[in-house]
């Protein structure tokens, strides 16, 4: 069955029941349930290999090859780990890569403004930093207005104090946007920092969700925020007494 699409007035922004994506006869996905509200920022953490990238392509629309109802928006965006920038294409125009008719330099030299790249926006890809390269991925994402933005592991390549820095700007672009965004990340912590709502996939399914009540901006040093991230830790079965030994 092929992803559905559609844009409900009211009801969740991305509606997932009984998906089951197979490979070689193994399902990766089996039955799979999810609902994201329109506005929602959700967090996915797995092990290596639970299928989240899989599940973000079929949300993407990029794989179509499944089993069950995938109803998402229209206006959808991702971004991967690798900011998949065209060498040979200047950065403003691989902002605009890939977008209907012929879009005018000034959406693209809007979004790459509101990414703190506004300086960037005549450069090649190839002299930006790994920081820049990949907010210039998140600009082409953002020129695309979704309802839903997709991020699978953006800021896993990302030296630790430009990844706090792309984690504020992801979380300042989510409050100013109003998307609803799911975010696939191995980092906990950056799950509780960002998310409503943090789900861990397991078995080919959501396993365990795990609202986040705490009012933003947080601090990792709130001893609720420290409770959250070890309960998270157990259900990935990752041993927090040993891991603090
Ligand atoms: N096109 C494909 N053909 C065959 N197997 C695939 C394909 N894509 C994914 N898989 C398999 O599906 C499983 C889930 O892969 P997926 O990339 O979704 O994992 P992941 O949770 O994103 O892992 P990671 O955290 O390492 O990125 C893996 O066992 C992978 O080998
Ligand atoms: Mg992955």
């Amino acid at each position: 069955m092929a992803t559905d699409v559609h844009r409900p007035v009211t009801g969740p922004a991305v509606r997932v029941e009984g998906l089951t994506r197979s490979f070689d006869g193994r399902a990766v996905i089996d039955d799979l349930r999810l609902d994201i509200a329109p506005g929602e920022f959700v967090a996915l953490l797995g092990r290596s290999g639970c299928g989240k990238s899989t599940l973000l392509r079929i949300l993407a629309g990029l794989d179509r090859d499944i089993e069950g109802t995938a109803l998402v928006p229209r206006r959808r965006a991702v971004a991967f780990q690798a900011p998949r920038l065209m060498p040979w294409k200047k950065v403003w125009r691989n902002v605009l890569l890939g977008l209907p008719g012929r879009p005018e330099r000034a959406r693209a030299e809007r979004a790459l403004e509101e990414v703190g790249l506004g300086h960037r926006v005549d450069v090649w890809p190839r002299t930006l930093s790994g920081g820049e390269a990949q907010r210039a991925a998140l600009a082409r994402a953002l020129v695309r207005e979704p309802d839903l933005l997709l991020l699978d592991e953006p800021f896993g390549a990302l030296d630790a104090l430009t990844r706090i820095r792309a984690q504020r700007l992801v979380g300042e672009l989510w409050q100013r946007r109003g998307c609803a965004v799911l975010l696939v990340t191995h980092d906990v912590e950056e799950a509780v920092l960002l998310a409503d709502r943090v789900l861990v996939m397991d078995g080919g399914r959501i396993a365990h969700e795990q609202p986040v009540g705490l009012d933003r901006p947080r601090e990792i040093t709130d001893p609720r925020f420290a409770a959250l991230r070890a309960r998270l830790l157990e259900r990935l079965g990752v041993d927090t007494a040993a891991a603090a030994a």
